[in-house]
């Protein structure tokens, strides 16, 4: 699971089914921009906002367990959020993610 140390509600973000396996969506809670990404079942939130130049993580790609961002190839850990290639040296938030009753449910945002 991803990082839970902020505690706090669940929200609902969206349906179970529109984020299948393979795929990212990007949803809002809040004023906050959150990417969701599906592995093989495996359900993963990080801030939407690439930590080098703040394009959307959305916009990019899945390679196994990392997104990487289109603008200029940073890849960021899904589960931790820890950048794993440059140019980002920053690691980006997660949030705590689980699917409840078809619910997509958020925690951390
Ligand atoms: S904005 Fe993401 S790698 Fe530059």
């Amino acid at each position: 699971m991803p990082d839970a140390s902020a505690g706090g509600d669940w929200t609902r973000v969206c349906d179970a089914d529109e984020v299948a396996p393979g795929q990212i969506k990007a949803v809002e809670v809040g004023n906050l921009r959150v990417m969701l990404a599906n592995v093989d079942g495996d359900l993963y939130a990080l801030e939407d906002r690439c930590s080098h130049q703040d394009f959307p993580l959305s916009a990019g790609f899945l390679e196994g367990r990392q997104v990487e961002c289109v603008f200029h190839g940073a890849r960021f850990d899904l589960e931790t959020g820890k950048a794993t290639c440059l140019p980002a040296v920053r690691g980006v938030r997660t949030f705590e993610v689980q699917v409840d009753g078809g619910d997509v449910l958020l925690r951390g945002a």
